[in-house]
């Protein structure tokens, strides 16, 4: 690595908030210092006159966190200009060109993104470093999972919304493939869907990959994307936007072929309801109806929608399923899923039971965003969820990184009481990752307890030796499990994080598959009836369980 100085090469300064810097382009990055609670600094860089990328980073003032890569070899030519402006409400007793960010700027040939962070999953995905929130364009083809995200790649808090993507042959171990989509003129890359386009329907190739995504600008618009080479790279649509509306939350696109109606549908939440539309082409849409108008809730805004058609088990009978992201508004405060259960023409969509009373796709606090794959074999659907709270996402204990997607589930429906529910289990592809059965808890493993009387309460207890501690309990005459992390290690980052929360289990439980991978822990009723998605952060893994109540558990290390 190479020390940069900017102080001895040529910073130029133009005013208390404003400098200016040339970088030769020799080296394949420029690492830039973050200090995670200063303002965002917008850097603009400047070749011949035309910009060539905004990003805004948090460059260092006092101390840095980490760095983060600025990738130069992307420009041609021997240097470009830095623009960098803090903000105008920067406020430090020092002088600009005293900021400790000019000493520690480095060209470097390298970045290190290392797994040593203490928290970080084993298998679940995570960026390599920086930011992460919703899962994007979800789609499998020719054996590969696909998995885009949303992405800032120059800082571990929100921010220069990108997509960034990952591959997988077995849906757990994923390998990072790049940031295909990045900030145009119309905006930052949001959340937004793909779909394989077998039959060439949009004209952009036989099998192209058609990813559409929110570009967020001075308002919300939707634009496509398609690819020729398996979702590795994408060229942006010449006649984009194609879905415009004077609404100022109207965003996250899902797109899907309807057997039913030989057409393309696609739903996008716009406020507190959900817009769906039709298309033969991918590029020409057409409103047709929208669903939750008038249904008066607390929510703040609907998010990343999910509409499919799901078997009902243990009947001959479909449903379909609106899955309906909202932020705040969950069961236990913040963000959550919640979802509906209906029946789709093709054209609107009908919610069959009270929309008032809330089903919720996963009752735990960090579960958010989930979104199902296009194009999965064997008619499977499988969803992966944003494993954190907007609540204190951005404030989470680590580093280099923020934030897993939790393990993917695949989902049906079943009926309860005359209701039609969720089921969600975890999908088979885990089984695989099962390595040795271990005598107690590890930082990588699955609990899998089996219940072997519903006449007591089953309580769940795990710990360390300095008694943090995650409080489970299973009461099957109330039909109610329970998770308390207010002792569960590192709970003062944010003031919501410490609490205990309670689940519906919507009939008895007689297996529960826990997933524990150092920093969360899902639960799930093996039969998919409920599941529970929480965060912690004990200051060393959890070892020791205690069970108190009639079950059995057997623990398998997963890697
Ligand atoms: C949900 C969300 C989306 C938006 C994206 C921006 O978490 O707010 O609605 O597209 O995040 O990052």
């Amino acid at each position: 690595m190479e020390k940069f100085s900017a102080k001895k090469c040529s910073l130029q300064i133009l005013s208390k908030q404003h400098v200016m810097l040339h970088v030769t382009l020799t080296h394949r990055y420029l690492l830039l210092p973050v200090e995670e609670n200063q303002g965002l600094v917008r850097i603009k860089v400047i070749q011949n006159g035309d910009v060539k990328q905004v990003l805004n980073v948090k460059l260092a003032i006092h101390n840095s966190d980490y760095s983060v890569p600025l990738a130069l070899q992307q420009w041609e030519g021997k240097t470009v200009l830095l623009d960098i402006v803090f903000s105008e409400n920067t406020s430090v007793l020092k002088s600009i060109e005293d900021y400790v960010c000019w000493e520690l700027l480095q060209y470097s040939e390298t970045f290190d993104t290392e797994n040593r962070e203490k928290f970080r999953p084993i298998y679940h995905h995570t960026p390599s470093y920086g930011w992460m929130n919703d899962p994007n364009g979800l789609f499998y083809n020719k054996g590969i999972w696909h998995l885009y995200y949303q992405y800032n790649p120059y800082g571990s808090q929100w921010e220069n919304m990108t997509w960034g993507h990952a591959t997988s042959e077995n849906l757990v171990h994923w390998q990072h493939e790049g940031t295909p989509l990045l900030a145009d003129a119309l905006g930052m890359m949001f959340s937004g869907s793909a779909v394989v386009d077998h039959h060439n329907t949009a004209g952009f190739g036989e099998g192209a990959i058609v990813a559409f995504y929110t570009a967020a600008g001075d308002n919300q618009t939707q634009c496509i994307a398609f690819s020729n080479d398996e979702g590795k790279t994408f060229q942006k649509y010449s006649d984009n936007p194609i879905i415009t509306a004077p609404i100022a939350d109207f965003r996250d696109p899902h797109v899907f072929w309807n057997e039913d109606i030989q057409q393309w549908n696609l739903i996008l939440a716009a406020g507190k309801e959900m817009f769906i539309y039709t298309s033969k082409n991918l590029k020409v849409w057409h409103f047709e109806s929208s669903f939750g108008f008038g249904y008066d809730t607390d929510d703040e805004v609907w998010e990343c929608p999910d509409l499919m058609k799901l078997p009902i088990k243990g009947t001959d009978r479909c449903a379909w399923l609106l899955i309906c992201n909202i932020n705040p508004g969950g069961p236990f405060g913040g963000s959550a899923t919640k979802y509906f259960v209906g029946s789709f023409n093709g054209y609107e969509f009908n919610c069959e039971s009270n929309l008032l009373k809330s089903k919720w796709m996963d009752y735990g606090k960090d579960h958010y965003a989930m979104v199902t794959f296009d194009n999965a074999p064997e008619h499977r659907r499988v969803g992966i969820a944003w494993m954190s709270n907007w609540e204190y996402a951005n404030e989470v204990p680590t580093q280099q990184f923020r934030s897993a997607n939790t393990v993917p589930r695949d989902l049906s429906l079943f009926v309860y009481d005359g209701e039609t529910y969720v089921s969600s289990i975890p999908s088979e592809e885990l089984l695989h990752m099962r390595k040795e059965i271990v005598d107690r808890p590890m930082p990588a493993c699955e609990l899998v307890i089996d219940i072997t009387s519903q006449q007591a309460d089953l309580e769940i207890v795990l710990q360390n030796h300095l008694k943090e501690r995650v409080i489970m309990k299973y009461k099957p005459q109330h039909e109610t499990f329970s998770f308390d992390r207010k002792h569960s290690g590192n709970v003062s980052f944010h003031s919501t994080f410490a609490k205990k929360i309670e689940a519906p289990t919507l009939g008895k439980i007689t297996q529960l598959r826990i997933f524990i991978d150092k920093c969360s822990i899902e639960i799930f009723d093996a039969e998919g009836k409920m599941v529970m998605t929480n965060l912690v952060f004990p200051t060393e893994s959890y070892d020791e369980m205690k069970l108190i109540g009639l079950a059995t558990c057997t623990i398998y290390r997963l890697e």
